[in-house]
């Protein structure tokens, strides 16, 4: 018997993500499950919520973690506008030392943003926060494109 439970894969977790797009739930669903399995599946993770771009502005679709003020972002706003503004993925190892950083929860140490694209359109955004300082890697910005990419084929 294993000692410690395995980690789920990155290829797991995009392949529950890719069955819920491919099923006939409606996409508020699809999305509600992608922030789920993410939350469920990688310990690190405090945080986890989906934005949806409307006209200038991120809207807070679902999240799970501690409920957080920033429910509406301005493009250029916090890590999660500055994303949108640049088109780029952004990986903060420790938020403390930004001066545009827009705090969800005291804890919060290190964040990421993925952005969900459909071709040359930005959609919206994956966001998360970790209590843990540098606890996002080009790993997790490979598994949260995959999980975007998926995301995306719903709209
Ligand atoms: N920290 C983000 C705001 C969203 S919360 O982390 C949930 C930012 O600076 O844009």
């Amino acid at each position: 018997m294993e000692l410690c439970e395995q980690m789920t894969t990155a290829d797991e977790i995009v392949s529950q993500v890719e069955q819920m797009v491919d099923s006939p739930a409606p996409r508020d669903e699809v999305l509600r499950y992608a922030v789920q399995v993410l939350k469920r599946e990688r310990e690190r993770y405090n945080w986890v919520g989906i934005y949806l771009i409307k006209h200038d502005t991120l809207v807070l679709h679902n999240y799970l973690g501690k409920p957080t003020e920033h429910t509406h972002i301005p493009v250029g706003k916090g890590v999660c506008g500055v994303a949108v503004a640049e088109g780029a993925n952004q990986i903060v190892g420790d938020v403390t030392t930004l001066d545009n950083y827009l705090a969800c929860s005291v804890e919060t140490r290190s964040e990421i943003v993925v952005l969900i694209r459909r071709g040359m359109n930005i959609l919206g955004q994956i966001d998360i926060d970790s209590d843990l300082e540098n606890a996002f890697t080009r790993e997790d910005e490979a598994l949260l494109s995959r999980v975007a990419d998926q995301i995306a084929r719903r709209f």
